[in-house]
């Protein structure tokens, strides 16, 4: 079963920043998780809240505020005084820390509380500028921006993200036109996750910090887990 570092090593470093980052991206695991929101500007910022307010000193939603505003603040302190001075990351700079690694690259498009208009375009030439197109899955709890993505560029794994247990969402995902499903832990463990795996279809499942979670989750042939705690998960699992 393989791991992604859900929004970095975010257990043991603030969520999506550069230094989460860069601490995945010296682990031997197969891969990395984070979210991606459009600023008023059109920049694409790593971050998984709409408001900067929960993980930053500062205030507001993102839509509301150019790249430059956003990053006047902290984005580590609210973590720890060790990462006083992190930024919010953009889309551009966390690809460049992955550019050389062979880690799986999971975007999240945050699209599914505003709707972030032309977003996937932008990340769909991002992606093409850094020849990272066979090495991403893109994914998203708004189907409809994932069904832009495969429309525009086949080539590129997409990937729906619920939250439901759902009644055959491998024939959903067909329509949608993904090629994995991204499940809430415990939705994983009922007939839809064994109809899902025997569909072919990747199942990787969110988000899996415990040891006894995750061996329920291998006992079933879950694909992939993503975790806050990607070196100690590393560690257990490969014991
Ligand atoms: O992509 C898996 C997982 O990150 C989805 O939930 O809320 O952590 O973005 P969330
Ligand atoms: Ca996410």
């Amino acid at each position: 079963m393989k791991i992604y570092a859900h929004r970095g090593c975010s257990g043991t470093f603030p969520e999506n920043t550069i230094a989460a980052f860069k601490a995945a991206a010296r682990l031997p695991i197969h891969g990395v998780e984070f979210d991606v929101h459009m600023t008023k500007d059109g920049e694409l910022v790593v971050i998984h809240d709409e408001s900067i307010n929960r993980t930053s000193n500062g205030s507001g939603f993102i839509k509301d505020m150019t790249l430059k505003e956003i990053q006047n603040y902290d984005f580590g302190i609210w973590f720890s005084n060790n990462f006083k001075g992190e930024k919010v990351p953009t889309l551009r700079e966390v690809l460049y820390v992955f550019k050389d690694t062979h880690h799986h690259i999971n975007i999240e498009l945050k699209s599914d509380v505003f709707p972030y208009v032309g977003m996937e375009q932008k990340v769909l030439e991002m992606l093409k500028q850094y020849r990272l197109e066979d090495r991403v899955v893109i994914s998203s709890f708004n189907h409809e921006m994932i069904q832009n993505v495969k429309k525009q560029a086949p080539h590129i794994e997409t990937a729906i993200l619920f939250m439901e247990v759902m009644v055959a969402p491998h024939e959903y995902a067909q329509i949608v036109g993904a090629d994995a499903l991204h499940a809430f832990f415990p939705t994983a463990l009922r007939k839809m996750g064994k109809e899902v795996i025997a569909s072919g279809k990747q199942l990787r499942v969110f988000t899996v910090n415990e040891e006894t979670y995750a061996d329920m989750l291998h006992a079933v042939g879950v694909h992939a887990i993503f975790t806050d705690y990607p070196q100690e998960m590393y560690n257990y699992l490969n014991k």
